[in-house]
């Protein structure tokens, strides 16, 4: 089939719908998500979007962007955290005007309640930036974007999974899809395409990432050349429910919620004397395991407890019913009476697909662009969060860098013709379908993939030393050639779900294959990679992002320097 549109956008999160929506106005625009657009991972962003609104206490973007670059542990692209900073101001007044529900000051105003490093006067106290709508604001930015986006004649095709990127002549002229419905191959034909594909937490086992989230468009551009940037920087979020690694949204704690011991004892204290349970997700997630390794986890167990008992129902009604329903359902506990076992779950891809601060895709050291594509949100790395992102900036990232991508794309759209498509566009994935159809093996695709998470969480996860990174690079390795031999039972055309496991599992491996590379590559700590074996930062060497290109022996690793323009690099203390 083939299909044609001025841009086409793959993905219906935040970031893909507010890229259409700038879209709309210069041309034919199409959607394409494999969800139905409202149930995308936006939805699962709980605790609010940050912006320097002051409109309960005195605040600056200048201090959200000192917080922003401190919590990136310097390793943030500054000239894009400051447009972060600034712009998110007007995207929140963007979305309050498009009709999006924001809890309110008794006066009427948005609310804003305190967030992990958020902080007034350059780190002094915590500051209340976090805008929120309950515990319920991806959700809600989810159905504001796609209303505006009906409004504004976007055309959606749901339930179509990415397959390829096409490139002809230096450009990208478009993508190959499946529509999961029929098993047919659509060729969308664009002047311009967007990725906001997500991010790729399914590889590991306690994830707060929905079953949706594989990586698909950092996969299928890391195939087609396009190199990934600091991928071996991959959050934990501290407060997932113990097991499942569902999301208990920092929300909690910006509320009051107190993390303890086994005995009782508020432990980040001890941590992070200024910034207590409010310290940038990295250290919080490091101090539980430090907890729970050195014997102060519940009843000898790997958690600890998130106590919200003094909070009062009032305030779990109103500004977190959500996460207060989950425990309720999920772990038979009430949350008003009884602390909440939690434990740090794997949340949120600091690295991507790299791009400039317009969205556009660049492919090298030098942020050459490649013509016609652009890319934005978690599946993006512009880098705004560095080593480490600050929880409510990527709701600020998805739509701040939505927005700009959108754009940039309108006017290029505009500026350029029709690229030409090669010869048998849909010929790659069609090669790709019928050699997963026809392995002959009988490996179970459920198998590697339960192999894949377990080892990733052990020796890729919170804490990394080079024995446990190097086992796993020999453990991908052997992931691999069993996926060579993989079987599907299902020969079926119409919503074959087992065929796009299996094509999702072929991109984590090759994503997890780039983080370990970076991973055991990078001899320091810094943010969200820690490791053991080398627990100081070390500016003089590792001031810089990773590049991670596919080539036939493993990913090949270049590096490009940082872009420091305001704060310098300094110790990071909380
Ligand atoms: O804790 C949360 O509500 C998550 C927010 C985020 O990841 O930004």
């Amino acid at each position: 089939m083939y299909q044609k549109y001025d841009a086409v956008i793959v993905g219906a999160g935040g970031a893909g719908l507010m890229a259409a929506l700038h879209l709309s106005s210069a041309g034919r625009v199409a959607v394409i998500s494999k969800l139905y657009p409202v149930r995308s991972h936006t939805g699962a962003a709980q605790g609010g979007i940050g912006a320097a609104l002051g409109n309960l206490e005195e605040d600056h973007w200048e201090w959200h962007m000192f917080d922003t670059i401190k919590g990136s542990d310097y390793l943030a692209d500054q000239d894009a955290a400051e447009i972060l900073c600034r712009e998110a101001i007007e995207t929140v007044y963007d979305l309050e005007h498009w009709g999006l529900p924001f809890s309110r000051t008794p006066d009427g105003r948005i609310a804003q309640r305190p967030f992990g490093g958020h902080t007034r006067e350059y780190g002094k106290a915590a500051v209340r930036r976090s805008c929120y709508a309950a515990d319920r604001t991806g959700h809600m930015i989810l159905q504001t974007l796609y209303q505006q986006c009906i409004k504004h004649d976007v055309h959606f095709f749901n339930e179509f999974h990415l397959l390829d990127l096409l490139v002809e002549g230096g450009r990208c002229a478009g993508a190959v899809a499946l529509c999961l419905a029929t098993g047919e191959l659509h060729t969308f034909h664009a002047k311009a395409v967007l990725l906001a594909t997500g991010g790729c937490g399914r590889m590991f086992r306690v994830t707060s990432n929905a079953l949706a989230l594989t990586g698909d468009g950092m996969a299928v551009a890391y195939r087609r050349g396009i190199p990934l940037e600091d991928m071996e920087f991959f959050q934990f979020h501290p407060t997932g429910i113990y097991k499942l690694g569902i999301l208990l949204s920092e929300g909690a704690r910006g509320e009051g919620a107190i993390l303890r011991n086994n005995q009782g004892e508020r432990f980040m204290q001890r941590y992070a004397p200024t910034l207590l349970d409010l310290a940038p997700r990295d250290m919080v997630s490091r101090a539980i395991y430090r907890e729970i390794q050195e014997g102060r986890g519940i009843g000898g167990k790997n958690y600890v407890h998130l106590d919200m008992t003094h909070l009062g129902r009032e305030v779990l009604d109103q500004k977190l019913p959500d996460i207060t329903d989950f425990v309720r359902t999920y772990l038979g506990i009430e949350p008003a009476t009884q602390p909440v076992p939690v434990h740090p779950t794997a949340h949120y891809a600091m690295g991507g697909i790299p791009t400039d601060v317009d969205g556009r895709v660049v492919v090298d050291e030098h942020n050459t662009p490649l013509p016609g594509l652009y890319a934005a949100g978690e599946c993006a790395c512009v880098s705004v969060h560095g080593a480490n992102r600050l929880g409510t900036n990527s709701l600020v990232d998805i739509l701040v860098f939505g927005r700009r991508s959108g754009r940039h794309a309108a006017t290029f759209m505009k500026q350029n013709d029709w690229p030409p498509l090669p010869p048998r566009p849909d010929e790659r994935a069609a090669a790709l379908l019928a050699q997963l159809m026809n392995t002959g093996g009988s490996e179970r695709a459920a198998d590697i993939r339960d192999t894949l998470q377990n080892e990733m969480m052990d020796k890729a996860g919170v804490f990394r030393e080079a024995k446990g990174l190097q086992a796993m690079r020999e453990k991908l390795q052997e992931l691999r050639e069993r996926y060579q031999r993989v079987k599907l039972e299902d020969r079926g055309a119409q919503y074959n779900t087992e065929l796009v496991e299996v094509i999702e599992l072929g991109g984590m491996i090759d994503l997890a294959d780039t983080l370990v590379a970076g991973a055991l590559a990078r001899q320091e700590s810094r943010g969200a990679h820690s490791r053991e074996d080398f627990p100081q930062r070390d500016d003089a060497h590792w001031l810089k992002h990773t590049l991670a290109y596919q080539t036939p022996r493993g990913p090949e690793l270049r590096y490009k320097p940082v872009k420091i323009t305001k704060f310098e690099p300094k110790e990071r203390k909380y």
